[in-house]
């Protein structure tokens, strides 16, 4: 009797669930208020931070960092706002460049203006990455160190 050995069922199926359903439709009111926020925002910027990092986000020469095109935005979001609150010192790297000149703090915005605020930055210049809620920015501004 020849045995013949033959492998048929050695490939593995691997069934991953990946989560791909309906989700990423964004409800009509988030909506809403993701254009709020943003028209709020790009008021707030231009007043408050437009001044040094530009209408257009792309920052002063080797003075003020680009907020347009910025790696430093990336996975950044709790950092950014509190260096919108507290302000920013000491050498930073943005795009590989060093930057190193002072950024005010603004102890008057309210956790409603940072969140559009940052919404708009985050949402502006190429970037969609959607609400910051006040409600987040409320709990990013707990946890800053205080200098
Ligand atoms: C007086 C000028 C000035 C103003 C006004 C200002 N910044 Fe800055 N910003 C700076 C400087 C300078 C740095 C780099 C700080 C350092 O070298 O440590 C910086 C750094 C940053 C960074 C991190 C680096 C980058 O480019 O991604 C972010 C984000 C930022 N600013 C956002 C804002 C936002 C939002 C506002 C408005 C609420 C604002 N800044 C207002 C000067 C300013």
């Amino acid at each position: 009797m020849t045995k013949i050995v033959i492998a048929f069922y050695t490939a593995v199926i691997l069934v991953s669930c990946t989560g791909k359903t309906g989700e990423s439709s964004v409800s009509a009111s988030e909506q809403v208020k993701l254009e709020q926020y943003l028209v709020e925002g790009r008021t707030l910027y231009l007043q408050h931070c437009g001044a040094c990092h530009q209408a257009d986000g792309k920052g002063l020469a080797r003075l003020y960092p680009p907020l347009s095109q910025s790696d430093y935005l990336e996975g950044n979001v709790e950092k950014v706002v509190c260096n919108i609150r507290n302000g920013l010192n000491g050498p930073i790297t943005v795009n590989g460049i060093e930057y190193n000149q002072a950024m005010p703090a603004n102890y008057n915005l309210t956790p409603l203006e940072i969140a559009e605020i940052t919404t708009y930055v985050y949402n502006s210049w190429g970037r969609s990455d959607g609400l910051i809620s006040v409600l987040e920015v409320e709990k990013y501004l707990k946890n800053c160190s205080k200098d």
